[in-house]
């Protein structure tokens, strides 16, 4: 891992929180994440399992964890395997965790390797009325690739029919979605590092540059700085490309005059920043981009208001989208008359504005949440207005990651240059 080492007080208080939450008698089970292909002899760069790693702290492939707080035998209430290192994996991938190492990183006294897992499970199993499975309840989530826990469910189920199966999910979306101060810190970390990366692509932008060498700058000032690199593909968007709400093609030349549109941000410890900014390739605005620049930053700034306890993310939606739909008509690109007439169902703000303005954020990008409960003390959710206009081949989405505390809100991305003018005088100093 290149971040460095966590407090597993983090953990053992995410465990705590969770067999709280589990009926009498129940066994849970979670799995790390899939390594998946990618060539003869490669895989994918492993990414975690977000639920594992928020119980365990333990980054790495074929890992599984068992907690079953009313085990008869107490060696087995909290229980984590390993896949057992050798001379073969430890020259072919290198290190793997000791079950010292796991030990410190996770907080779970019981170690064992991978082999005794079957053994162990079954030595238990029957004294457990109820089995929880961290099934991928995100509902955004596309079902076409089938995931680790999903299969050893249905292995289970085989072995075990007439056990009750429970959905750990619904415990972990009330749990995840509230931050403790130590996951704000890796998030203000993570903002911190993009902040940075920002910062150095104001300064090395202008016209001529490629889309693929700002890519570059964020990527070393990421790495450099122990982010495990991009939270998301990174989108760096000039001229008429920002209009392409997910382009990450990044392979263009930044043109004089150009908006660029960037949408990108570091993962640091599998937390993840998610930020936006668009500025002029030359270092200034135009008095048009300037003023749907203005536009969009003055949307951002009551929205994020409105992002405190209590709110409703459909409610807040609409109410977003008629600070929007009334600067629109400022802009000229909405028409009064015609705002008056509209279908609710079908505002017509909707044309230039066309994606919601929060998501949850965490150890996803769009973290785990349900989208009907109202928010809460220890949420983060960014804030992301944005203004596309297909005619003019300019695109503006400005993105803070707010966090909703007791007397408010803070936002962790308050240091990172968002005022126009601010950003003309770096890119010009
Ligand atoms: N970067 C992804 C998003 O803003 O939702
Ligand atoms: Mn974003
Ligand atoms: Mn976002």
């Amino acid at each position: 891992m290149k971040y460095k080492a966590i407090d597993n007080g983090l953990f053992i208080n995410n465990r705590k929180n969770f067999v709280l939450r589990t009926k009498p008698n129940a066994l849970a089970i979670f799995h790390a994440n899939d390594e998946f292909p990618r060539s003869g002899d490669q895989t994918f760069i492993f990414k975690q399992n977000p639920d594992f790693f928020y119980l365990t702290g333990i980054d790495q492939e074929q890992s599984i964890l068992i907690l079953f707080p009313d085990c008869p035998n107490n060696a087995y209430k909290e229980v984590l395997f390993l896949r057992q290192t050798n001379e073969h994996i430890a020259i072919w991938e290198g290190h793997k965790y000791t079950k010292e190492e796991a030990r410190a990183a996770s907080g779970i006294e019981n170690i064992y390797w991978l082999s005794e897992y079957e053994t162990i499970l079954q030595s238990i199993i029957y004294y457990a009325e109820y089995i929880y499975i961290n099934t991928n309840e995100n509902d955004k989530y596309g079902h076409g690739v089938p995931y680790r826990d999903l299969r050893m469910y249905e292995a289970l189920k085989l072995k075990y029919p007439l056990h009750k199966y429970e959905r750990s999910a619904l415990i972990m979306r009330d749990l995840r979605v509230i931050k403790s101060a130590m996951e704000i810190e890796l998030t203000q970390k993570a903002c911190d590092i993009t902040n940075d990366a920002f910062v150095r692509v104001l300064k090395f932008l202008k016209p001529g540059v490629t889309e693929y060498e700002i890519e570059a700058e964020i990527t070393h000032e990421f790495l450099r700085q122990q982010a495990t690199g991009h939270a998301y593909n990174p989108i760096l968007a000039s001229g008429k490309n920002a209009i392409v709400l997910h382009y990450n093609d990044n392979n263009q030349v930044c043109n004089d005059g150009d908006v660029i549109l960037f949408d990108f941000a570091a993962e640091y410890a599998n937390y993840n920043a998610d930020m936006s900014r668009s500025v002029p390739v030359n270092g200034r605005f135009t008095k048009r981009q300037r003023a749907v620049y203005d536009a969009v930053l003055r949307v951002m700034r009551e929205a994020v208001k409105m992002i405190v306890a209590g709110t409703v993310l459909g409610d807040y939606q609409d109410e977003v989208g008629k600070i929007m739909t009334s600067e629109l008509i400022g802009l000229g690109l909405l028409d009064r008359h015609d705002v008056e007439k509209q279908d609710v169902k079908a505002p017509l703000y909707k044309k230039y504005f066309m994606h919601g303005t929060s998501h949850h954020l965490g150890l996803d990008v769009h973290d785990f949440a349900s989208r009907y409960k109202a928010f809460e003390v220890g949420n983060v959710l960014t804030c992301e207005p944005g203004i596309y206009i297909t005619e003019e081949g300019l695109g503006i989405r400005i993105e803070n990651n707010i966090l909703i505390t007791e007397s408010g809100n803070r936002d962790l991305m308050v240091n990172i240059p968002v005022e126009a003018e601010h950003i003309e005088e770096i890119m010009n100093n």
